[in-house]
């Protein structure tokens, strides 16, 4: 069986990274990986930890691409290298414009798709944006959707798919988890190996969400330095996106505090690591939502959607909106009350067991 897996961004890398790994390891299977490069330097930090060297490159990123460009180039890309490679099925992970091009690219060849992490949805098409659209779009022409979850399931079948499509398969982020996780781990990056995560209370901050940039993300940001000023042993560490519109953002809002570290992107072995150790988690991430419950980590979602329920309902995570008020006042509680603050570290498991890459193969080779 040939099967070539398509993707391009970051989280699409990590989360693909463990089919990949697995194909790769079966005698009867021939693995196919193309990039589109959407995310150029992120995702290249990804390829190197995992050890994947692609057949195909697309190289399609420019600086401030558009949806439409990043449509567009990866489509006619894509076309190219299905029709000479005629694979017997086409994966594609998530919820990315890569992921949309992808699918379609394959359907125009009459290629299978198979959509891994497929079955989440928000309920509201502009948040997150563009991708609960690309996940609708995707399923449409879908032949395998392989869930993670009971509940994106039911979302799949109230939405009228055949249950014979559909796959319970678990998240293969938590595959890609349990790969990098140490708890002796020893960071590469100076400031990282000076914190002092015992004596001062951490806080990850992670936001680059398209509906956030503007005026949530400068509340969001205003509330972090607000808390920061208020409690002398919070420190913020906030691994930045590429993006130079929230980069504009963060200068403006957050610069110039000794206590708020604003670093590069990591790699994803410290950034896990990391987050294995702070006090609690800020973000607008789809991936984070899924790592820190499984790290026992509280985690305050900034968006006012989540097409990730699961991790709320079992007590981890809570859902902000981007007001300034809410997030202030939700750290002013999870900082001042510890039993508050215990109530969220329970480390839960909603999202799987480590083991989708191989479920989803063997399902693939049946
Ligand atoms: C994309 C995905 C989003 C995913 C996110 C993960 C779409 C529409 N959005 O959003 O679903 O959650 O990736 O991070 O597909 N940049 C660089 N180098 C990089 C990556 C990005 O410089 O390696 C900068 C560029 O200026 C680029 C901007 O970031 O224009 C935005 O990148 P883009 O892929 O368009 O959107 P993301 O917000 O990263
Ligand atoms: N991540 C990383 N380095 C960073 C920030 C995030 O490796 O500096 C990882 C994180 O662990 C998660 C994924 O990137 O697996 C999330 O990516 P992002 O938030 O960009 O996208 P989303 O999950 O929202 O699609």
């Amino acid at each position: 069986m040939k099967v070539m897996t398509v993707f391009g961004t970051r989280p699409e890398g990590i989360k693909m990274a463990p089919i990949v790994k697995e194909l790769e390891s079966r005698e009867n299977v021939e693995s196919i990986v193309c990039i589109t490069a959407q995310h150029r330097e992120m995702l290249d930090q990804v390829l190197n930890l995992f050890k994947i060297e692609p057949d195909y490159d697309l190289n399609i990123f420019k600086p401030g691409q558009s949806l439409t460009e990043i449509t567009n180039r990866a489509l006619k890309g894509l076309e190219e290298i299905i029709i000479k490679e005629k694979p017997d099925v086409l994966l594609v992970q998530g919820d990315t414009t890569t992921v949309f091009a992808g699918a379609l690219a394959a359907f125009y060849q009459r290629v299978k798709v198979g959509h891994v992490e497929a079955g989440l949805r928000s309920g509201n098409i502009y948040s997150p944006y563009p991708e609960e659209a690309n996940r609708k779009l995707t399923g449409i022409i879908t032949e395998y959707h392989f869930a993670p979850t009971e509940r994106n399931v039911e979302n799949l079948l109230k939405e009228g798919y055949s249950e014979e499509k559909i796959y319970i398969t678990g998240n293969t982020v938590i595959d890609a988890l349990k790969y990098t996780i140490q708890d002796d781990y020893v960071f590469e990056n100076d400031l990282l190996n000076k914190l002092d995560f015992e004596k001062n209370r951490i806080i990850l901050l992670t936001s680059h969400r398209r509906e956030n940039i503007g005026k949530p993300m400068e509340n969001i940001f205003t509330a972090i330095k607000d808390i920061v000023q208020k409690y002398e042993d919070v420190q913020v560490v906030f691994p930045i996106h590429l993006n130079p519109k929230v980069r504009e953002i963060a200068e403006k809002v957050l610069d110039g505090n000794n206590r708020i570290h604003i670093i590069e992107p990591l790699e994803y072995e410290p950034f896990t690591n990391l987050m294995n150790k702070v006090h609690l988690v800020v973000t607008d991430s789809g991936g984070l939502q899924e790592e820190a419950p499984t790290l026992g980590k509280p985690v305050l979602v900034v968006r006012e959607e989540t097409e990730r329920p699961e991790g709320i309902e079992s007590g981890t995570a809570k859902l902000m909106g981007t007001s300034y008020e809410k997030l202030y006042s939700e750290l002013e509680k999870l900082l001042s009350d510890k039993e508050e603050y215990n109530l969220m570290t329970k480390a839960v498991n909603p999202y799987g067991d480590g083991f989708a890459a191989k479920r989803i193969v063997d399902i693939l080779l049946k």
